[in-house]
């Protein structure tokens, strides 16, 4: 790829927040037909970058040339018309819409002044077959998994006429099969000299998708480097500015008695009866292929979905109101993998949702206490390192891993005695995500019991006391410790039953 004209170009790139300086002298070059990865800490401006390429924000200065050109665009739509196209890393679909709706949302089809249904549909299918993904175009968004929103918004990106490509984080909610058929898919961008820019926190995807990658830190550029000629060890080096352990330390805690306990837990088409218990200070693993019925089982054991059938004990009580209510007043949390949905309110200023479950506890004589409120959030902000200017910043402004810990510290705010956590690291950056081992190792010192899913096989292994395997809705069985290996799981999880 040497010796070839850069087809963009940003040099200098500064743009200021109130009270944070997101990007300070930031830069760039993509080649023509390259997959471009961009990698930096939580907060290191990445995104930030990218939607001033995309015009949804314009820099303070700084100049970019696209395609020979010297560009500016003042929105989206005017930067769409030159070809720049940004998958965004928060979920940007209409949900009451359908998905054929979503992905020609402004650009339907139309025949006499009469918008094609039928052809919106077919088109809406053919995209998503591409990225072998079969779900009915007439579905409304809201049914969709968080999955299934990506490869919608991925659709959406490419039925336009991309000259450049911007994915943010579009691996972050795949399956290993998913993200395959993404790969292909940038491939024959690439092919067609259309270059992808990619922001991921996946390691293996850089080495599996990019052909450079430029490393960002504290809003600024620190260094490009050709794939092939880089190691994980330098590029988090880069990062980060030292070295990490990446190996996730395994604390030895007293395990006590039994904090959760579920008896045949049921939802008809969804979760095959599930019986399990987890023991205060312990780790249960929950692992699965995409769609097995992890966060279906999250969901019952919660209450946020109801059961048709079951019961769950929290500390030997039953509980009756089955609810998100009566549960986290019983001592159960949930951190969940779509913090927009279901997690945040990102309107709301980081210090109340930090509080939001834990108002109760702050209230005092039936008024709240804003200041005990406060402390205690500042507290959390500073022990989960949360990058903000303020916590009464909107949530909304800070970075998608930022928003991530702020779901974390809420719960924690919470203290509870179970935590069902869906996917904890997911879009975490690596120093990030060691800190949340360090968190979870010291809630279970505390002694909460810890329910823990993840498709991260060594977060997995490295962390759990037992693992239990979902397969199609039903659990097909728990492994200790000491027999949980990748291939145990793998075929637990594929459906062989246990040996
Ligand atoms: N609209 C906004 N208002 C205020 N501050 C913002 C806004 N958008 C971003 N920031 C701040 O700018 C900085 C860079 O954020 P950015 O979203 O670009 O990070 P990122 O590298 O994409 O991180 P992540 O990996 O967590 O997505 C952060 O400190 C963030 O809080
Ligand atoms: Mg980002």
């Amino acid at each position: 790829m040497t010796g070839m004209e850069p087809i963009l170009r940003m040099r200098g790139i500064c743009k200021r927040f109130p009270g944070v300086q997101a990007l300070q002298d930031a830069g760039l070059d993509v080649l023509p037909g390259e997959v471009h990865v961009l990698l930096g800490e939580n907060g290191a401006g990445k995104s930030t970058l990218m939607k001033i390429l995309c015009g949804q924000y314009t820099a303070d200065s700084g100049v970019v040339t696209f395609a020979g050109e010297a560009i500016r665009p003042a929105s989206p739509l005017e930067a769409e018309s030159r070809g720049l196209v940004m998958i965004h890393q928060e979920l940007n679909l209409v949900p009451g819409l359908s998905v054929a709706e979503n992905v020609f949302l402004g650009h339907e089809p139309t025949h006499g002044g009469l918008i094609r249904s039928d052809a919106m549909r077919q088109g809406a299918q053919n995209l998503l077959a591409k990225l072998r993904c079969d779900v009915d175009p007439d579905t409304p968004v809201a049914d969709l998994s968080v999955a299934e929103q990506q490869l919608v918004e991925i659709a959406c990106a490419l039925r336009q006429r991309a000259r450049l490509l911007v994915m943010d984080e579009p691996t972050a909610a795949l399956s290993d099969s998913e993200i395959e058929a993404l790969f292909d898919v940038i491939h024959s961008l690439c092919g067609d000299g259309v270059p992808v820019i990619f922001i991921s926190h996946r390691m293996k995807d850089i080495f599996a998708i990019g052909d450079r990658v430029t490393v960002m830190r504290d809003g600024r550029t620190v260094g490009t480097r050709d794939v092939k000629h880089t190691e994980v060890a330098e590029l988090i080096q880069l990062m980060v500015g030292r070295t990490i352990a990446e190996q996730i330390p395994k604390r030895e805690v007293r395990i006590g008695e039994v904090v959760l306990q579920v008896e045949g837990l049921v939802r008809a088409g969804v979760l095959s009866p599930v019986s399990l218990s987890v023991r205060s200070g312990e780790i249960l693993g929950v692992a699965g292929l995409m769609g097995s019925g992890r966060t279906e089982l999250a969901r019952a054991i919660f209450g946020a979905d109801v059961a048709d059938g079951g019961t769950v004990r929290v500390t030997g009580r039953t509980m009756s109101g089955r609810n998100p209510g009566a549960s986290i007043a019983a001592g159960l949390g949930f951190i969940t993998e779509d913090r927009k949905r279901q997690g945040l309110m990102l309107q709301r200023s980081v210090g109340e949702n930090i509080t939001l479950t834990s108002l109760d506890d702050v209230a005092r004589f039936g008024v709240l206490d804003l200041r005990a409120e406060r402390e205690r959030a500042e507290g959390l902000v500073e022990r989960l390192k949360i990058h903000l200017a303020s916590l009464d910043q909107e949530t909304v402004s800070l970075s998608g891993g930022n928003q991530q810990k702020v779901v974390l510290a809420r719960w924690l705010a919470a203290r509870c005695r179970v935590l069902l956590f869906d996917e904890p690291t997911r879009g975490i950056d690596v120093a990030a995500k060691a800190e949340i081992y360090e968190l979870i190792g010291e809630l279970v010192g505390q002694g909460v019991a810890v329910v823990l899913i993840t498709s991260e096989m060594p977060e997995l292994l490295g962390l759990a006391d037992r693992v239990a395997v979902m397969h199609e809705g039903a659990l097909q069985g728990v492994l200790d410790r000491a027999e949980a290996t990748q291939e145990r799981v793998m075929q637990l999880a594929l459906g062989e039953s246990r040996s």
